[in-house]
C-alpha cells in the first residue's frame, strides 16, 4: 500500500439506529467525489457492519466513553482517506472490547458482520488509539481485472 495520503473525510455519528443508514450515504458521496465508484457497494455494507458494531458497543459502556477525553458518549466517528489506489476506512467507539470473528452456527442471526468485511476488504483490523476507545479500520482496493489476473 503505497502512495500520498489525501484528505480525511470524517462524520461524526450518533449512537442511533439510523446511523448505518447515514454513514452509507457519506460514504457515496465521498467515493462519488474521489470518482471510485467501483468501491462504493463494497464500502457501504462494511461501513454498515463496522458503525452497528461500534455503536452497539460504544452504547454499552457509557462510563468509558465520559472518561475518555474529547470523546462523546453519544457519538462514534467514522473517516475515509485514500493512500494511493488504496482507500481506508476507520470506525471509532469507545469500547475497550475486541472485535471477534464469531463462528456462527446456520440458524444463528448474528454474527455474521465481521466476516463480511473480513471478505469484502483488502485487510482490515483494530488499534486503540492513545487518546483511548478504538479504531476499526479496513482497506479496499479494486479487485484486478481478468486480464491483469491471468498475466504471469
Ligand atoms: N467495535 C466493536 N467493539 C467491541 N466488540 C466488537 C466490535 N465489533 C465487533 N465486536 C465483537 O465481535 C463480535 C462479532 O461481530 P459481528 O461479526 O459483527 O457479529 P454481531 O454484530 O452480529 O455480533 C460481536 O458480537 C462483538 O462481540
Ligand atoms: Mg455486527
Amino acid at each position: 500500500m503505497t502512495g500520498a495520503i489525501g484528505s480525511t473525510q470524517y462524520l461524526k455519528l450518533s449512537v442511533f439506529p439510523t446511523s448505518p443508514y447515514y454513514a452509507r450515504v457519506h460514504v457515496r458521496r465521498v467515493l462519488e467525489s474521489w470518482h471510485r465508484d467501483d468501491l462504493i457497494e463494497t464500502a457501504q455494507l462494511i461501513a454498515s457492519e463496522l458503525v452497528s458494531n461500534a455503536i452497539t458497543a460504544h452504547a454499552a459502556c457509557p462510563d468509558t466513553a465520559k472518561a475518555i477525553p474529547y470523546a462523546d458518549p453519544d457519538q462514534i466517528w467514522m473517516d475515509l482517506y485514500r493512500m494511493g489506489e488504496t482507500v481506508v476506512l476507520r470506525v471509532w467507539d469507545a469500547s475497550p472490547l475486541t472485535p471477534v470473528v464469531r463462528d456462527p452456527a446456520p440458524d444463528d442471526e448474528n454474527g455474521r458482520g465481521l466476516h463480511l468485511v473480513d471478505l469484502l476488504a483488502t485487510d482490515w483490523g483494530y488499534y486503540r488509539p492513545t487518546l483511548g476507545g478504538k479504531i476499526v479500520w479496513c482497506t479496499l482496493a479494486s479487485p484486478p481485472s481478468p486480464r491483469e489476473a491471468t498475466e504471469p
